[in-house]
């Protein structure tokens, strides 16, 4: 029987922080993954760039029924935490935009700097071992696993969510949580694109590729970010983003000019240009082919002379409050992140520990914060893993 002071299940971007950072305390820590690699998500990460960190990463970046909860890790291991160990490696970064810190190489740069870091430290890692069975005793936890039974003090649950199951996802941190009396918020996919199947699905596919500036808007939330016309539907940083706020049913409102009156421009441009097309003078905020189309899809392409002031408010009201109303997401098969997860209101924000089972900890995406685009997702991962480790 092996016995460890610290076992932590799932070899991530949050079990790797976790398992580094309790070793170099001194604790002995076995890191249980069952996929054949650590960090598969860390190297699909930002296009293959890994979006390491935001900048400007604060509590209201994130999602959860608990806001608070996020702020306490937050703050005790903050983006410059991290960008410090990053530099110590000597990882090349830039930042892309808005505070995203992306390699200026490849995400596996991240991921070996964070393997070195649990190598140095003792971590011993094993790989494709799932874990079959837990039991509580009085001192931690039992492990049934593939190398044998496994005795810890302490268990640290960094499983992630749901999203990407090729990439070895799997919903075994939410059976843990059940399983030693957690409620489990409903999870559904976030970051994620939408599918359309009505008349505007046309539209979308006609346009696949296209990208255009936009505010995003649902529920309370909106972005201004691009937008991208994909063969099933919309995507962009703007989309995703939104996607995390939008339920079935819901309309996602886009404003395609959000930096113009439109309808005052609209006006201008029909005393400036009166023979002009609708299309040609659209040509002027859009790539040429989408406002071909989009003039034909929505408003009859005619010259600007010809457009009564109803109309041009109705081109205006269409360009700045486009209402679409997706039939459903792309669902986990692509989506960046799974919102809901462990109730955050049964573990402690300070240590990431269990209220109900002593020694068991919950860290990185298995929890119900979700960060949005960005770099936030991973700053949690590494803020609520330190956080564990600091005390298993
Ligand atoms: P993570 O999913 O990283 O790790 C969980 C680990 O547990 C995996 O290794 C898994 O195999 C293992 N596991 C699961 N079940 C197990 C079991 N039963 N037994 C043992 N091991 C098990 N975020 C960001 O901030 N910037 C970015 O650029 C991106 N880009 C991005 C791209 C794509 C395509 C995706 C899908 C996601 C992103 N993200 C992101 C989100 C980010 O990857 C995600 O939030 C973190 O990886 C979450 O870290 P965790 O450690 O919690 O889970």
């Amino acid at each position: 029987m092996r016995s460890t002071d610290v076992v932590i299940i799932g070899a991530g971007a949050a079990g790797l922080m976790c398992a580094m950072t309790a070793a170099a305390r001194g604790r002995r820590v076995l890191l249980l993954e069952h996929a054949n690699k650590p960090g598969k998500k860390i190297l699909m990460s930002g296009g293959g760039r890994c979006n390491f960190t935001n900048m400007y990463a604060e509590p209201a970046n994130f999602s959860s029924q608990n806001p608070h909860f996020c702020k306490s890790a937050l703050a005790r291991y903050t983006p410059w935490d991290f960008i410090a160990l990053v530099e110590r490696h000597g990882v090349p970064y830039h930042e892309k935009k808005l505070g995203q810190l992306f390699c200026d190489n490849k995400s596996k740069d991240i991921l070996a700097m964070l393997l070195r870091e649990c190598d140095d430290a003792g971590v011993e890692l094993h790989l494709k071992t799932p874990v079959q069975e837990i039991e509580k005793t009085d001192t931690g936890y039992l492990l049934s696993t593939t190398i044998g039974p496994v005795e810890t003090q302490s268990l640290v649950v960094a499983t992630g969510g749901l999203s990407i199951p090729t990439m070895g996802a799997t919903g075994f941190g939410y059976d843990v949580a059940c399983q030693f009396g957690h409620t489990v918020l409903d999870t559904r996919a976030g970051l994620v694109p939408f599918t359309i199947t009505d008349r505007l699905k046309e539209l979308c596919t006609e346009l696949s590729g296209t990208s255009a500036d936009c505010v995003a808007a649902c529920n309370g939330e909106s972005f201004r970010e691009n937008l991208l016309f994909t063969h099933r539907g919309l995507s962009g940083p703007a989309i995703l983003q939104i996607s995390s706020f939008w339920r079935p049913g819901d309309a996602v409102r886009i404003d395609l000019l959000p930096d113009r009156d439109a309808l005052e421009w609209l006006q201008d441009q029909q005393t400036a240009r009166p023979d002009s097309e609708l299309r040609t003078v659209l040509s002027e905020a859009f790539t040429k082919k989408m406002a071909g189309l989009l003039a034909e899809h929505w408003f009859t392409s005619q010259p600007m002379k010809r457009y009564t002031p109803a109309d041009l408010r109705e081109i205006a009201d269409r360009l700045t409050d486009w209402r679409v109303v997706p039939a459903g997401t792309e669902g986990y098969r692509t989506a960046e992140v799974t919102l809901g997860g462990v109730d955050t209101r049964d573990v402690s924000s300070k240590t990431m520990e269990s209220r109900k089972s002593p020694g068991l900890y919950f860290i990185g995406e298995v929890l119900d914060v979700t960060g949005h685009l960005g770099g936030f997702n991973f700053q949690w991962a590494w803020a609520s893993g330190h956080a564990a480790a600091q005390v298993v």
